[in-house]
Formats: structure tokens, sequence, C-alpha cells
């Protein structure tokens, strides 16, 4: 066989299991895994030794150019995919949300020309419901387009996204009906609305500053509302993802709902494996607000043991990147934070460092957990999310143990900042490979703008998980 590429000698996480082997690949797919493959005179090689060799990952929450806390998230497709690149992610999947008087139609419209002729990985979007009324009528519409997960926020109501319950249990109905699923930002509205009213002092703020962004979301606030959402999809039987799941309660409100044999998955993001809510004591701490935000070590705790055991399914680092000046609007009072974080280039760096590196997860389930996993939940396997004959050559080649320092200046992200800035971390991608096409090389991108591309999926490409 004629291969264009060879990675040749490293040690290749497949689905089988990890081997020391060479991957052919020819055009954009992986053609042969196996030892010492011949190459051709035109074959590339790339020397893969004492290297991992892993699938690209999929960072299947991700928020690039969102107009939100009245100002707009600092990566685009263009700096967005590149750091997701030098990441070693191949796929990202952004929410397509609707604004006032949109369809799901035009928000996907909207979210298509955000990537054209920008994006260097490959893309799609969750279509997110904002009015349940005028939208309900529009989803079997938008399955046919090509897409398969939808989204609904339980809180919001002043961007104008919230969904109540009406919603999202016809919503899960409808998701039963088509085979498609439904992620949830699952916090509780109403009772923060009071938490927050409450704290709104000049005295508290005073006293407090961005701590009151912790204070007013006590863990019970994600619990109640993930209960709620679970119940919803256990009477209806559609399936449920709640995302960026951060609490050590919801985590096992999960767990007991899987056991029962509701269809519910869940996310977490890699800050919550990492930081916890003490950043917000720290003269900058208001930089590290996020939705929901960071917790306390014990969830982290219970949230990589979750990950261990099976009831989290996916690391993903709901992207929505604020620059410092961005973040400075809140001048003093946490309710005007520009909530998010910049993550794409990080994930993979952190989940290798903090989970492999560390002995929480080994590099087969943080695989599943980065790649495999994300791929099936979201109707991309084995398209993607796997290094197997058939799949896509989307390829991220790690040195085992060699560290970068974090810092903005080297990043490919518009943030001017990073939560991890100065932390020494592994797993930066040495060679980054999307649909068998170098797009970094030697930790840097390579690779053109545009070139990636939207991803349909279809009801019979979802499927349940590997683990
Ligand atoms: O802080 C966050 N997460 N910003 C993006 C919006 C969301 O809730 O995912
Ligand atoms: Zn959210
Ligand atoms: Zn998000």
């Amino acid at each position: 066989m004629q291969f264009d590429t060879i990675v040749r000698g490293g040690s290749v996480v497949t689905p089988a299991g990890t081997i020391l082997a060479d991957v052919g690949i020819t055009g954009e797919k992986i053609a042969a895994i196996g030892p010492s493959l011949a190459a051709g005179s035109n074959t590339k090689i790339i020397d893969a030794t004492g290297h991992h060799v892993i699938p690209g990952v999929l960072d299947v929450h991700v928020h690039l150019e969102l107009p939100f806390c009245g100002t707009t998230s600092a990566d685009d497709y263009r700096t967005g995919t590149r750091a997701g690149a030098r990441g070693g992610v191949t796929t990202l999947i952004d929410f397509a949300i609707p604004y006032a008087g949109d369809s799901l139609n035009d928000a996907a419209d909207a979210w298509m020309k955000k990537a054209e002729g920008k994006a260097l990985i490959d893309y799609t979007f969750h279509i997110c419901i904002t009015r349940w009324n005028g939208h309900k009528d529009q989803i079997k519409g938008m399955v046919d387009r090509g897409f398969t997960t939808f989204k609904e926020f339980m809180i919001y109501e002043s961007e104008g996204w919230q969904s109540d319950d009406r919603a999202m249990f016809g919503t899960l109905e409808k998701m039963k009906e088509y085979g498609t699923m439904l992620l949830v930002h699952a916090e509780s509205a109403r009772v923060l609305d009071e938490l927050i009213e409450r704290h709104h002092t000049p005295e508290l703020m005073k006293e407090y500053g961005a701590r009151l962004h912790a204070i007013t979301r006590p863990n019970f606030i994600e619990a109640e509302a993930i209960q709620r959402a679970i119940m919803w999809s256990e009477v209806t039987g559609g399936k449920l993802y709640i995302v960026h799941m951060s609490t050590a309660e919801g985590t096992e409100i999960v767990k007991a709902a899987q056991a029962r044999g509701v269809p519910v998955v869940a996310e977490t993001c890699a800050q919550y494996l990492v930081l916890n809510d003490d950043v917000f004591a720290r003269e900058d701490g208001h930089l590290f607000a996020c939705c929901p935000q960071l917790k306390k070590p014990a969830d982290s705790a219970r949230l990589w043991q979750g990950l261990k055991s099976g009831e989290v399914s996916v690391i993903s680092t709901d992207t929505c990147t604020f620059t410092r000046e961005q973040k400075a609007m809140w001048g003093g009072d946490w309710t005007k934070i520009p909530m998010g974080m910049p993550g794409l280039e990080t994930l993979l760096p952190v989940a290798y460092t903090a989970g492999v590196l560390d002995g929480k997860l080994t590099l087969d389930e943080m695989c599943r957990k980065l790649s495999t996993n994300p791929a099936q939940i979201r109707g991309l396997y084995p398209q993607t999310g796997a290094i197997a004959v058939g799949s896509g050559a989307d390829v991220a080649i790690i040195h085992p143990t060699k560290t970068l320092t974090v810092s903005p200046e080297t990043m490919e992200t518009n943030a001017d900042w990073s939560p991890f800035e100065g932390w020494e971390l592994a797993g930066f991608s040495r060679t980054t490979l999307s649909r068998g096409e170098v797009i970094v090389d030697d930790y840097k991108v390579v690779g053109k703008e545009g070139r990636g591309k939207w991803l349909p999926r279809t009801v019979e490409g979802m499927r349940g998980l590997s683990s």
C-alpha cells in the first residue's frame, strides 16, 4: 500500500490498547497501523519515536466570537482554532445561539459565517433553543440539515437565552422522537437571582469583591438544576448531556441516574479539575469568573473520580475568552464580569499533566475522555476520535515529559492572560495532523486558516459510549 504519510515508531493509543507501531495515512484517512510500514518514494515520514501518538482531541464545548455579558468573546475562529491545534485539538463544537427573532437556521448560518475562511480545524455547532414557542417546530429541520445536538440554558434570562421547564420537557420529548441529544447548562435561575440580589450591596461588594461570584453560587444551585433536568430526561426518555459539571453533588446525582438507566451523560471542564475558588481572593481574582464558577478542591477530587469510574464522560473547556481589558468592565461589581476563560490551547496539556502524569487517569482513559467519548456522544465516531484504520487522520503527537511554560506571549489565543499562567505543562502537541495534513509542527502552527471543514452529523451516527 502506498502511504502519503507514515507516523513512524510512536507509542500509539488505539481503541484496542497502546502499541508501538507506525501509522500509515493515505489521503485524509488512516490506512494502516502496524510495525515497520513500507514507505514509497513520495511518502512523508514523521518521526514519533519516544512520543505518544494519540487521537486528535475534540473540544465539544467552545464559544468563539460570542456576544455575551455586554461584549464579544476575544477568540474568533482564526485565533481559537490556531490555539486548539497547538493543544492537539482537531475538532471543536461551538454553540449557535439565536438572538431576538432569529430562527434556528439563522443561528446556524450566523455561526457558519464566523467559521468560514478562518477555521484551521474542523468544527460543528450545537444548536441552542432560546425561544421554545418559536423554535420547537424548527428542530427537525436542523436534524435534517446535519445538526444532532441541541442546547438549552437554565439561566441567562438577561441575555435572552433562558429556557424554562416547559421548554426542556418538550425538547427532551423531541430528542427521544428524533434520536438526538439535549445539552443543558444546569443552574437554578430563580434561587441564583435571589442570592445575587441579597448580596448586591455596596458594602458587601467592597468587603468581598470577586469572591461574591462564588458566595452567591453555592453547590446546590447546580445540583438542584441537574436533578430537575434529569427528572425530565427520565420521564421523557430523551437523551440528556449535562455541560460543564462542576460539583461533587452533581456528579453523585448523575451517577445515581445512570444506575437507574436514565440516558444522561456529563462533561466537566479542565478548569474545574485543577483550579478552585481560592483564586477569587487574588487581586486579579475577577479574571477567573466563569459560569458555573470554580468550586472547592473536594469537588475537583470527586470529578476526577467520576472520570475514572465513568459517570463523567468528557473533559472539555467551555472556552469563552475575555481579555484583561474586557474583564475590567466589572469595576468592582461581580455581576458585570464577562464570564469565561480561554482553554482550547491548554486542554490536553492540563489533562495530560494533572491527569496522566499525576496518576489520576491512564493515557488510554484520558484519550477516551478527550477524543473517543466526545466523538461517540456527538455523532462523529469513527470519523474522528480514534486512531483506527478507516478513521480520519486526526492525530496529536506529544512528548511524554517535555514541558512548556504557559505564557500568553507565546500562545495563539487572543487572551493576554491564562488561568494557568506560569504553570509547567507537558502534553502540548509537538505535531498535530488534521485529516492527514500537518497543521502544527515542532509546537508551531503551520496550517492555513480556512482549511477547517464543517462536519455534518446524522442520527445514525449518534452512538452510546465505549466506556
Ligand atoms: O463562563 C462561561 N461559561 N461562559 C460561557 C457561557 C456558558 O455558560 O457556557
Ligand atoms: Zn454554560
Ligand atoms: Zn459554555
